[in-house]
């Protein structure tokens, strides 16, 4: 009752917060938190730019298909699209036995790709616990062949190598844990009398313990809540003094929409055009599904990926591009590749990437321009696409030059002029790179946009 109590009163006073613009995003538990601690809070998220999201569960092990017949849709919804009943849902985890999965490998691939977090799915809508839980059978050690708790050993992993670790977690939507969410109507409709429980039981029983189990054995440093369904100011505010003793977390804004806000947006399958207020996360798959699904071939090309991520970054935002293993434990090869070719040129220019913000005039024709603000200067780097074919490269900005190269050898250094269109950089030789080829163009003071 009392906590209850407190849980309301920590809403009503972030909600009192947040409209009175004193702290620009998650008001709870942070309630006390001063610009500057929630600036020192985000800092990491901030410079990354660029995560890993990992969707894997029991739905790997039908990807995509029914009795036979491929389900329409994203494959980590299949028990709900096809409506398939519980106990023969269960069947699958029997079958979910990942032999093949080699966390360290995983952890790898990550920082080859020169991501700096990953976000697993702990529990995705299927109810699946990916870790032993005490909450609920359902779970890896509990329910499937495999036994061993996936979220420890990736945690572990992640960390040796150097990457921060996130955890999304379906904390309303459940098909298989009783009364969890099956949708937004009222009457929350079942399609299995097995499914059949209160909501609120659902939440003191299965999700809240669950968080706590998360949160207590794998210090996550941010939590990605998922669909709302049947959530409330009230239902919200009981998963505070869960979070309560976890002051450097960093929470997404989907855990209850109305009353609570989040450190960071959540845009999903797009970037937002001219990018969004205060923190945001674009997340995307690679083909077309989250959780694998065999017959999904409709892969995005290495070049469109990096020039999202660019894009995002150019909008002050970070990408968090999704991998979906198969139920062996393995990773797609067309996701490894892709990744791999992305920490390739990571490598070379991720200073233009990391630690950067949006960008300080509306994207050029060439490309996109991200920021990096010093003392007295300001260094942008020019994010060039397209490569002109007279050399000329506009930049409609008014400040002095200090220097000009390009930032994948600093030697290639280029001539600039200032005109009544701004600043034109007279770039020679050929791109070094046919995705993006990064321009380093350090400015006096902060940057002046052409009027
Ligand atoms: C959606 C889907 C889900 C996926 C998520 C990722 O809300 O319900 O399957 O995990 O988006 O953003």
């Amino acid at each position: 009752m009392r906590i209850h109590a407190l849980g309301s009163w920590l809403v009503a006073f972030g909600i009192l917060i947040v409209a009175a613009g004193a702290i620009p995003a998650f008001a709870q538990p942070y309630t006390d938190e001063t610009p500057a601690q929630h600036d020192a809070r985000m800092k990491w998220w901030r410079d990354a730019r660029f995560g890993l999201f990992i969707h894997w569960g029991v739905y790997s092990v039908p990807a995509g298909s029914y009795q036979g017949r491929p389900v329409k849709g994203i494959g980590e919804w299949i028990m709900q699209k096809a409506k398939i009943p519980v106990a023969e849902y269960h069947e699958y985890a029997r079958q979910f036995n990942p032999t093949k999965f080699d966390p360290d490998a995983w952890a790898q691939l990550a920082q080859d790709a020169g991501v700096k977090y990953i976000v697993i799915t702990s529990k995705h809508h299927d109810g699946f616990a990916m870790f032993p839980s005490a909450a609920s059978k359902w779970n890896i050690a509990d329910a499937s062949p495999y036994g061993k708790d996936i979220i420890g050993q990736l945690a572990e992993a992640a960390r040796a190598h150097g990457l921060r670790f996130g955890l999304y977690y379906s904390h309303a939507q459940d098909w298989n844990n009783p009364g969890g969410a099956k949708s937004a109507s009222k009457d929350n409709p079942s399609w299995d009398p097995a499914q059949d429980g209160s909501f609120d039981d659902y939440l003191a029983q299965t999700s809240l313990p669950q968080v706590q189990e998360i949160l207590e054995r794998y210090h996550p440093d941010v939590i990605w809540w998922d669909t709302s369904f049947q959530m409330n100011a009230d239902r919200a505010s009981r998963f505070l003094p869960i979070l309560a003793p976890y002051p450097n977390l960093i929470v997404n804004d989907r855990l209850e929409r109305k009353s609570l806000k989040g450190d960071f947006g959540t845009p999903e399958q797009r970037i937002p055009d001219t990018g969004i207020k205060g923190d945001w996360e674009t997340c995307m798959t690679m083909n077309d599904t989250w959780g694998y699904k065999s017959d999904d071939q409709h892969w995005k090309s290495t070049e469109t990926l990096l020039h999202n991520l660019i894009d995002i970054a150019s909008n002050g935002g970070n990408y968090l591009l999704n991998v979906g293993p198969k139920s062996d434990g393995t990773i797609p090869d067309e996701s490894i590749e892709r990744l791999l070719a992305m920490g390739n040129w990571m490598k070379i220019n991720g200073e233009a990437i990391y630690g950067t913000t949006a960008s300080p005039i509306p994207h050029p024709a060439w490309g996109r321009i991200t920021t990096k603000a010093g003392d007295d200067t300001t260094t942008l780097y020019l994010h060039v696409f397209d490569w002109p074919t007279d050399g000329n490269l506009p930049v409609a900005l008014s400040n002095n030059v200090r220097d000009c190269h390009l930032l994948a050898d600093p030697t290639r250094k280029f001539t600039v002029d200032k005109n009544d269109t701004g600043i034109t950089v007279h770039l020679t030789g050929d791109a070094p790179d046919p995705i993006a080829s990064v321009v380093v163009l350090t400015i006096d003071g902060a940057p002046q946009p052409m009027q």
